[in-house]
C-alpha cells in the first residue's frame, strides 16, 4: 500500500517533531536553570545507558544546520518544545532574555524557510525548583505554568502562532508519579491521578491567558492516545480494556473535551473523594476551556487481558492486574506493536466527544536498530514502511470525514529517548553522537521524495 501527497488535502500539514531536552543539549548555558530531567538522568539506573541530555544533538548550537536539513526534506512545519527552565530558570519570576532569544531565533529562521513553527510549552522538563515544592502534586504548579505560558506567548506570539500547552500529560503523571519510569521517578500509586489533575488545570488556566497575550494564537493540547481492544469477549478481558482505555484515554479526553472525569476511572483509582473535594466544577470549567485543536500522539495499540495483580511499580495504578497481550503483530525496537489502523480509532474517540474539532497527529514514528552502512547510508526500510502505513491511515481518516489537519513525524533526529537514553533511535536522520554528524536515513530521503524536498531529488 502506498501513499502520495495528492492522497491528502492540499493544506494538510506535514512536519517533524522534537522536544527540547531530547535534542538541545547546552543544559548549563545562557542562564538555563535545572530541570527534573537533569536531576533524574543523574540517578544511577534511571537511564538505560547511563546517559544524560547534557549534549544530546547539540541542537542549541546547530539549529541553523538542522533547519536547513528540514528545508531540504521539504516539511511544512516543525513542532519543537520550549524548555521551561531555559526561559524561566526557577519556574517563577521574570523570563531569561537569553532563553527567549534562542527560541525567537529558531522561530524566525523557520519562518524564513517557509516552515511553520508549532511550539509545545511543556514537554516534561519542569524546573527542579518547582519539583522541590512538590512538582505536579502541588496545585500551585498549575498557576506557575499558566504564568510561564502567558509570558512566553507574549514574548514569541508575534512569530509563533500555533501553540501546544502540554505534551502527553499521561506520561508526566501516571508514568512519572506511579510508574516511576520518567522524572521525577516517584511511585505514589493512584495519587498520581492528582498530578494529572494539576497538569490539566495548568493547561486550562493557561489557555485564556495565552489568548489574551496573543489574540491570533491557535491553541491546543497533545494527548497520547492508544487504541485499546480486549483480547477476547470474556467480560474480564472486556473490563481490562475498559480500565486501560479509561486510564490512558478517557481520563484525559473527558475533562478536556467534556468537562468531566470518568466516574468509573475515579472508582478504579479510589480517588473519588479527593476529586470531589479538589477538582470541582470551577476547575473542570477551566480544564475544558475551548481549544482550537487537539494534538494526538499515536504509536500503538494495547490488547488487554485480565491477569494476576503484580506488586511491582505500574503506570496503571489500581489496574495492575491487566496484562497486555502479544498479538503477534510486528514490533518496533521499543517493543510496541505496529497497528496503523489504530490511528483512525483514536481520532474517532476525539470526534465522538467534540465533533468537528480539528486534530493533528502531533507524533508518530518508530524506533528501529539502524546503523550507517558501508555505503554511508542508513537503510531503514522498516521505519519508512511504518511512516508510509500511518500516512495511509491519515488519508483513510480524512476520507472518513475526520477533521485531521496534519501529521508530525517523531522524530527529525535520533535523540535522547528519555529512560532509554541514546539506545533507541527514532530519527529519520541518523546522528553520530561522537561527531554530531547528521546522515539522512532512507526514510528521510523517502519523505523528501514524498514532499518534493530537494533531498529527495539527488538520489535515483
Ligand atoms: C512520546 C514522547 C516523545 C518520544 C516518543 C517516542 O511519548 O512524547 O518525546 O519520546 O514518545
Amino acid at each position: 500500500m502506498s501513499v502520495r501527497r495528492e492522497d491528502l488535502p492540499a493544506d494538510f500539514v506535514i512536519g517533524t517533531a522534537t522536544a527540547a531536552y531530547q535534542v538541545e543539549g547546552a543544559t548549563r548555558e545562557d542562564g538555563r536553570g535545572e530541570s527534573i530531567w537533569d536531576a533524574f538522568a543523574r540517578v544511577p539506573g534511571a537511564i538505560a545507558d547511563g546517559s544524560t541530555g547534557d549534549v544530546a544533538d547539540d541542537h542549541y548550537h546547530r539549529l541553523h544546520e538542522d533547519i536547513e536539513l528540514m528545508a531540504s526534506l521539504g516539511v511544512d512545519a516543525y513542532r519543537f518544545s520550549i524548555s521551561w527552565p531555559r526561559i524561566q530558570p526557577d519556574g517563577t519570576g521574570p523570563l531569561n532574555p537569553a532563553g527567549l532569544a534562542f527560541y525567537r531565533e529558531l522561530a524566525l529562521a523557520l519562518v524564513a524557510k517557509g516552515i511553520t513553527p508549532y511550539a509545545t510549552l511543556y514537554h516534561w522538563d519542569l524546573p527542579q525548583t518547582l519539583q522541590d515544592r512538590g512538582g505536579w502534586l502541588n496545585r500551585d504548579t498549575a498557576d506557575r505554568f499558566a504564568a510561564y505560558a502567558r509570558m512566553t506567548v507574549a514574548g514569541l506570539g508575534d512569530v509563533v502562532q500555533h501553540w501546544i500547552t502540554l505534551n502527553e500529560p499521561w506520561c508526566s503523571s501516571f508514568l512519572s508519579y506511579a510508574g516511576g519510569e520518567h522524572a521525577p521517578g516517584l511511585q505514589v500509586g493512584t495519587d498520581a491521578a492528582r498530578a494529572a489533575h494539576h497538569l490539566l488545570l495548568a493547561h486550562g488556566k493557561a489557555v485564556p491567558l495565552m489568548r489574551a497575550a496573543a489574540p491570533d494564537a491557535v491553541v491546543g493540547i497533545t494527548l497520547n492516545l492508544y487504541s485499546v481492544v480486549p483480547a477476547s469477549e470474556d467480560p474480564a478481558d472486556v473490563d481490562a480494556a475498559r480500565r486501560i482505555d479509561g486510564l490512558s484515554n478517557r481520563f484525559f479526553l473527558d475533562p478536556v473535551l467534556r468537562g468531566e472525569y470518568p466516574a468509573d476511572v475515579l472508582d478504579d483509582l479510589g480517588q473519588r473523594d479527593w476529586f470531589a473535594e479538589h477538582a470541582g466544577a470551577e476547575d473542570l470549567a477551566a480544564v475544558s476551556a475551548p481549544i482550537d485543536f487537539l494534538g494526538v500522539n499515536y504509536y500503538s495499540r494495547h490488547t488487554t487481558r485480565a491477569g494476576v495483580a503484580t506488586s511491582g511499580r505500574s503506570p496503571h495504578p489500581g489496574s495492575e492486574s491487566v496484562e497486555m497481550v502479544d498479538t503477534g503483530a510486528p514490533r518496533t525496537h521499543m517493543g510496541w506493536e505496529v497497528h496503523p489502523d489504530g490511528l483512525v480509532d483514536v481520532l474517532r474517540m476525539v470526534e465522538a466527544r467534540s465533533p468537528g474539532l480539528p486534530t493533528y497527529i502531533t507524533e508518530n514514528g518508530a524506533a528501529y536498530e539502524d546503523a550507517v552502512g558501508p555505503d554511508g547510508v542508513v537503510h531503514d526500510e522498516d521505519r519508512r514502511a511504518y511512516l508510509e502505513q500511518h500516512l495511509v491511515a491519515c488519508a483513510d481518516a480524512v476520507r472518513e470525514g475526520l477533521p485531521l489537519r496534519g501529521y508530525f513525524i517523531w522524530t527529525l533526529l535520533d535523540n535522547f529517548e528519555w529512560a532509554w537514553g541514546y539506545s533507541r533511535r527514532f530519527g529519520i536522520v541518523h546522528v553520530d553522537y561522537a561527531t554530531q554528524r547528521r546522515t539522512p536515513k532512507d526514510s528521510g530521503r523517502w519523505l523528501a521524495g514524498f514532499l518534493g524536498g530537494t533531498l529527495g531529488a539527488d538520489r535515483g
